[in-house]
């Protein structure tokens, strides 16, 4: 179904005050955004308009209970501007999953990836062009009833934003394995891309900064054994020649990126393994000479390469500056986002809008 978006242009676009070069992560915004509302059951008022701030009531429900989820994807440009976006469908799939665990509307997948590709269309011009770096596109939604007691909002807004960002990681990544705190246990709402799992990390990552780690790689809420995720991103290990990533069970966000790379390993013949993996294991791995890689997926992150895994008193220091499989895997979705390399796939499709609606 093609929905009908109101759209009003920005009087003046802001793109020549962004320096293409020196992008710093989600700090800009381009000059549209796409923004409806849920009222009376349906979604209404479709809108590309200015970005810019809004008002919201202080008993916005949101702020209260936490009724907020959020999707990330990337739109790129191939050599001759065609702004590209990468699996839309999935993260559509993806936000309606979040919003059922979180108790908040769904929307129809059409009009999520319409909204996303008018957006990116109309705001083609500020996808950075070096490859690398993108787009980066915000869909999110949260509560807007105005009321303080505990229930489910009955109206909400879901907004589309968008940053032209660079690297999440410039260097490699240094993880702290995380024993005192937890992102999520198994019935809880770790697999939900929602505000509060993000919250919840803040505290545990900054002890990790003042200990000289950027991340916490997150381990099981029960035992204190099983690795997770890392939080910005799904973990991977190459071990012995084999990969392998922890399989989600409820407590792991199911990453879009993560999947991508799994079909994009296979296809170089590589075998993947989806299972349980222990810290007690990765410490054997390492003790044997056997752990060769780590990185993490995410679309923020694209693929970042761990350096060093803190444990207890260990230290286990990898040799990331070797690292073989982790770089052709970013060389590869990188190549492919701008259209350098065969989509054999179909992840790529053109966002459009048509212009004599604007
Ligand atoms: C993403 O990778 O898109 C995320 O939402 C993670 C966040 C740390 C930027």
């Amino acid at each position: 179904m093609n929905y009908d978006f109101n759209i009003t242009l920005s009087k003046e676009s802001r793109l020549s005050t962004v320096d293409f070069d020196n992008l710093v992560f989600g700090k800009i915004f381009s000059d549209h955004m796409f923004v409806a509302d849920y009222v009376d059951g349906q979604w209404t008022n479709l809108e590309i308009r200015p970005t810019a701030t809004m008002e919201v009531h202080p008993a916005n429900m949101a702020w209260h209970y936490g009724q907020s989820i959020f999707e990330g994807m990337k739109a790129t440009r191939d050599d001759i501007g065609t702004p590209l976006l990468f699996r839309p469908e999935m993260h559509a799939v993806r936000m309606n999953k979040s919003a059922v665990r979180m108790c908040m509307p769904e929307i129809p997948e059409d009009m999520f990836v319409q909204a996303v590709s008018n957006l990116v269309a109309l705001d083609k011009a500020w996808i950075p062009p070096a490859q690398g770096s993108a787009l980066y596109v915000r869909p999110f939604m949260f509560a807007t009833d105005e009321y303080v007691g505990v229930r489910p909002s009955e109206t909400y807004r879901f907004i589309i934003i968008c940053a032209p960002v660079g690297p999440y990681y410039a260097k490699p990544v240094k993880l702290k394995a995380e024993e005192t705190y937890v992102r999520a246990a198994v019935g809880g709402v770790g697999e939900a891309k929602t505000a509060g799992n993000y919250a919840a990390s803040l505290y545990p990552a900054m002890l990790a900064k003042k200990e000289g780690y950027d991340q916490i790689m997150w381990l099981d809420a029960k035992e204190f054994k099983f690795i997770q995720e890392v939080g910005t991103m799904n973990i991977f290990f190459l071990i012995d020649g084999k990969v392998v990533t922890p399989a989600t069970d409820g407590t792991i966000l199911k990453g879009i990126t993560r999947d991508t790379m799994m079909h994009i390993m296979k296809d170089k013949g590589l075998e993947v393994e989806v299972r349980p993996i222990s810290i007690d294991e990765l410490l054997q791995a390492y003790d044997a000479g056997k752990l060769q890689e780590v990185f993490g997926t995410g679309t923020a992150a694209v693929v970042a390469i761990v350096s060093d895994i803190k444990y207890k008193d260990r230290v286990l220091s990898l040799d990331a500056e070797n690292y073989v499989v982790g770089p052709m895997l970013k060389e590869t979705i990188n190549g492919i986002r701008a259209k350098k390399i065969a989509d054999t796939h179909g992840w790529i499709q053109e966002a459009t809008i048509e212009l004599q609606a604007v």
